[in-house]
Order: C-alpha cells, then sequence, then structure tokens
C-alpha cells in the first residue's frame, strides 16, 4: 500500500476522532476550544499519528485501536509548538503559512490553549474505551515520558539554554532525540504497543524512530536556510537570529546534508530488516520508505 492510499483511507476518520475528542474536552462556544481548534486543524502534517497508525497496520493489529494515542500525541506535539512560538521561546509570528496562535488569541490564551492541550491528550488517553486499563496505563506513563522533563520539554530546555553557547555537535544530537526524536519515537512504541508487536519487532522499529527523529530535526533545521518562507510557512533564518544550536549552524549545509542522508540510510536499514524478517511486512513497510520523503531535502 502507498502512503497516499494509507493517508486517503484513514487520516480523514482520524481527524474526525481528534476533533469529536476536543468538542468533548470543552464546549465548542468557548474561546479555548477555538484557539485550540486553530491550532490542532491549523495544517499540521499528522506525521506523529499516521506513524502511529502505520505501525499498528505493520504489526497486524486493529487501526483503530491506535486513534486514542494517535490523538493524544498529535495534542501534545500541537501544544509544544504553540508554546515553543511564544515570544519567550523562538518568538515566531508565523507557522504553517498564518499566523501563529498568539498572534491571533493573544498570549494568555495561547498558554492556556497549549496547557489545555498537554491535560487533554492524558484525558482521551484515560477516557479510551478501546484499550484495556493495562494498555491505557503503560501509554500514559510513556507518553508523560516522551513528553516531559526526559523528553520533550528537556529537549526544549536544552535548545533554550543552548542559544547562550556553541553545542558539539553529538550534545546537539542528544537536544534533538529528546526534544524532537522522543515523540516520534513514543508514535512507534505506541503502536507496538496497541498491537502486542512482538520484541524484535519493537526493538527494530524503535531504532527506525530514532533515526527518523534525528533526520526529522535536522531536515526542520536545514528548511530554515535553504528554503522560501513560501515553502516553510514561516519566518525563515530564525535559528541563525536566536543563535540556535543546528546541524548547519556546527557543520555547514552541505555537512548537515550529508549528516541527514547518512541518518535516512541507516532508518532505511531498519526497514529492510523488518521487510526481510516479517512475511507480509514488504507491502505494508512501503507506508514508511514513502514517508522517509518527508525527510529528504
Ligand atoms: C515541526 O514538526 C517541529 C518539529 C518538531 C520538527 P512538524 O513538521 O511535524 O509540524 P506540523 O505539525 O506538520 O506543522
Ligand atoms: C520545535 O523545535 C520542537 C518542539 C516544539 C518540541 P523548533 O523550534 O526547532 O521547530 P520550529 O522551527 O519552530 O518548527
Ligand atoms: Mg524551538
Ligand atoms: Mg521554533
Amino acid at each position: 500500500m502507498s502512503l497516499n492510499e494509507f493517508q486517503s483511507e484513514w487520516m480523514p476518520r482520524f481527524d474526525d476522532y481528534l476533533y469529536s475528542e476536543l468538542d468533548a474536552c470543552v464546549p465548542a462556544q468557548e474561546n479555548l476550544h477555538k484557539a485550540m481548534a486553530y491550532s490542532l486543524m491549523g495544517g499540521g502534517k499528522r506525521i506523529r499519528p499516521l506513524l502511529v497508525l502505520a505501525t499498528l497496520s505493520l504489526a497486524d493489529g486493529e487501526i483503530t485501536d491506535g486513534f486514542a494515542a494517535a490523538a493524544a500525541l498529535e495534542y501534545i506535539h500541537t501544544y509544544s509548538l504553540i508554546h515553543d512560538d511564544l515570544p519567550a521561546m523562538d518568538n515566531d509570528d508565523y507557522r504553517r503559512g498564518r499566523l501563529t496562535l498568539h498572534k491571533v488569541f493573544g498570549e494568555s490564551t495561547a498558554i492556556l490553549a497549549g496547557d489545555a492541550l498537554l491535560t487533554a491528550a492524558f484525558e482521551i488517553l484515560a477516557e479510551s474505551t478501546a484499550i484495556s486499563a493495562d494498555k491505557k496505563i503503560k501509554l500514559i506513563g510513556l507518553l508523560a515520558k516522551a513528553s516531559g522533563p526526559n523528553g520533550m520539554i528537556a529537549g526544549q530546555m536544552d535548545d533554550v539554554e543552548g542559544e547562550k553557547k556553541a553545542l558539539t555537535i553529538e550534545e546537539l544530537k542528544q537536544v534533538h532525540e529528546k526534544k524532537t526524536g522522543a515523540l516520534i519515537r513514543y508514535a512507534v512504541t505506541a503502536g507496538c504497543l496497541v498491537a502486542e508487536a512482538d520484541e524484535p519487532f519493537t526493538t527494530e522499529m524503535e531504532e527506525f524512530s530514532r533515526h527518523l527523529g534525528l533526520a526529522y530535526q535536522i531536515h526542520n533545521d536545514l528548511k530554515d536556510v535553504v528554503l522560501d518562507e513560501a515553502e516553510t510557512g514561516k519566518t525563515i533564518h530564525h535559528d541563525a537570529a536566536l543563535n540556535k544550536n543546528t546541524y548547519p549552524s556546527l557543520l555547514g549545509v552541505s555537512g548537515a546534508i550529508q549528516e541527514l542522508n547518512s541518518v535516512i540510510g541507516q532508518a532505511e536499514g531498519c526497514l529492510d530488516r523488518v521487510a526481510l524478517s516479517y512475511s507480509g511486512a514488504e507491502d505494508k513497510i512501503d507506508v514508511f520508505r514513502q514517508l522517509m520523503d518527508y525527510v529528504r531535502i
């Protein structure tokens, strides 16, 4: 199955679920609902939920069983971007080709909409009826770990503190693994957990997600340098203005592209091994192979 086919079949259904969960959390007439919806339905690529669902499919699980974990993850991702764009953080006026949430709704509403998405994520998981209590507890714990002070928040903290000092490439890799990699890893782990995938499969797919997560952030940083604003939907050359440590700032553009290609190669190696080891995986793995196009430059 192609990535396109998978997306057409599953993502509209997933989006309906994502939005219905918002209605269940907050009354639709409230400003908070409007602010959360502005960012949730604001043109994100939905890579993380797609990864949850595609992993479930690859592991022969029931795809709808992954909706709660995928929605919770997208809520956390969305909150992370709202807070990341705030004046006290990256101070970005544009994202996905339109004004950032705080520019439209004001800073206090943006902070609260982010807080609301963060807490609603755990509400969605806790109240899901599709999966067992045992799986829910594991998914909640893993999501807290991936998004909290040992995961994404730790990476964001390092990223902000890094504005005042030059990191080594190894240190920067660790920042990226937490800042961006942790949520991408969670997507794959959650898919494996819900599908009750065996351990070798889970280990190989988690290894894949580690490479994908790093590639994702290197690609994001390269876009800031080599693409224009129409292509990125945000202010470009912003990382340099904030004195951010990035692969292009430490290695130059061609060095960063070389490193990106090497990480993509490692991710593809994992996919090759999964395709070889599991009969029936070859067809479904195309979704993942084509997903790698998102991080090519
Ligand atoms: C942007 O993530 C921020 C990073 C962690 C690299 P995405 O590029 O997945 O954001 P959207 O949701 O598709 O806009
Ligand atoms: C965003 O990182 C990562 C998180 C919000 C966790 P960046 O600040 O590098 O991403 P963009 O450039 O704003 O999308
Ligand atoms: Mg940032
Ligand atoms: Mg940013």
